[in-house]
């Protein structure tokens, strides 16, 4: 590959950097109303070229003002945005729950116990079986364009079987949280604070090395508020950062526990007092909504305006798991939070992309700027809106992470190199 690749033929290049590009043109060449929809914030610029050098993003600008490049790639008209930046997700699993989901459409309610099923399944399975199942949905994450991606354990529960997920996440990704706080598991019915101990000792001393974050189920029929501090207090003891599973079957303290142990992300967030807004607005708390999850349990979507409206930074991301939200798409996401949660197009595409960087604390990816990582993708259209006015279609044509083009069939791993 030569050091510089210049990409030329943009027509709408989504940097997310709206002070900081030289000639941007807030809410794009003839956009209505900027400031209404939320498009401002995207940093569009119209006519446009990013240039590639080496893994990093060498300049992005109008492409009459592009710099010289060792070779071209004409893009014919299409747009160009950050790569997607899934920051909830569980892939370490085995089987599937589809008869759950079936259940659950003629009237079924979602339970938190489900879990243990998935439990079952994932502690018979071989790290073989466990490692293709993952390598299956990276592929389909990176086909919808997710370039960056967080991936929890939760569903082995023992030592070893905790252990071995969080070193398999690392195969996937330097973004790995210990979520051995899923559910208490059957064997621990009649102990469960002999399970909180064991997730504070010695599961945590096996999975803090191969993980970055720690991340709790805080809810009824999983742990409650004491088990949840002191599980992220252990966590932060071992060098682990907290985000936190809260709010999401039932109103609770888990976001405010949240603020309160300065976590990245509150994820979920579906039932929130005006306390809770409040905290999130007023904090360094990303307030992470997680559409698909509500889709597929057929339950009330989160208030995102309530949260946009305060000041909070909203970001969106599939929760992909067997039970409650089967999807590796982030197009689907965003076009659920334009749809069913009434964000508009940029600000869904925004909390797809930037808003996942923040809930992840990162500063290289969820951007297009000089130095950020060059994690791109290509639509087959010629803007953003399409990914919610076009739900449904497979509309990522390439990704390019760290620079390196990819597709449908990639076999890069999403780690970075
Ligand atoms: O984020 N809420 C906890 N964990 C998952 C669901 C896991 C499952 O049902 O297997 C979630 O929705
Ligand atoms: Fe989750």
């Amino acid at each position: 590959m030569p050091a510089t690749t210049l990409l030329t033929g943009i027509s709408e290049l989504v940097t997310n950097e709206p002070a900081t590009v030289a000639g941007h043109d807030p809410g794009g060449a003839g956009a209505i109303g900027a400031e209404v929809t939320g498009a401002d914030r995207l940093g569009l610029v119209a006519d446009a070229a990013v240039l590639i050098d080496g893994t990093r993003i060498g300049w992005v600008g109008p492409a009459g003002q592009a710099p010289a490049a060792d070779r071209r790639i004409d893009l014919g008209g299409r747009a160009v945005l950050p790569g997607f930046v899934d920051s909830h997700s569980h892939l370490v699993f085995a089987g599937d729950r589809a008869a759950e989901f079936a259940a659950r459409m003629t009237g079924q309610a979602y339970a938190a116990g489900g879990i243990r099923t998935t439990v079952a399944a994932t502690r018979a399975a071989t790290d073989a079986m466990l490692r293709a199942n993952l390598d299956r949905l990276r592929r389909e994450a990176l086909a919808s364009g997710t370039t960056t991606i967080e991936c929890k354990s939760g569903y082995g529960l023992t030592v070893a079987d905790e252990a071995r997920s969080v070193r398999l996440a690392a195969e996937l990704t330097e973004e790995v949280t210990y979520l051995g706080a899923h559910v208490v598991p059957a064997e621990y019915a009649d102990d469960p604070a002999g399970y909180v101990d064991l997730v504070c000792g010695e599961m945590l001393t096996a999975c803090a090395p191969h993980a970055r974050w720690i991340d709790v189920f805080c809810e009824r029929g999983a742990f409650d508020p004491d088990a949840t501090r002191q599980i992220l207090r252990a966590g932060v003891g071992a060098g682990l950062v907290p985000r936190l599973h809260a709010n999401q079957l039932g109103p609770g303290p888990g976001v405010q526990i949240a603020v309160e142990f300065g976590a990245a992300s509150a994820d979920h967030c579906t039932h929130l007092s005006d306390a809770d807004v409040a905290a999130l607005a007023d904090s360094g708390t990303v307030a992470t909504l997680l559409p698909g999850a509500e889709f597929s349990t057929r339950s009330p979507y989160p208030d995102a305006r309530r949260l946009l409206a305060a000041g909070a930074t909203v970001a969106l991301a599939t929760d992909c798991n067997p039970g409650s939200s089967y999807t590796t798409s982030m197009p689907l996401c965003i076009a659920l939070a334009v749809r069913e949660m009434r964000m508009s197009p940029a600000e869904a595409v925004w909390s797809a992309t930037a808003g996942g960087a923040a809930a992840l604390r990162r500063t290289d990816v969820g951007a297009l700027n000089s130095g950020s990582r060059a994690d791109l993708i290509v639509l087959d259209a010629p803007s953003y809106l399409h990914l919610a006015y076009r739900p449904g279609v497979a509309l990522v044509r390439q990704a390019y992470r760290d620079g390196v083009e990819t597709n449908k069939a990639a076999t890069s791993s999403l780690t970075a190199s």
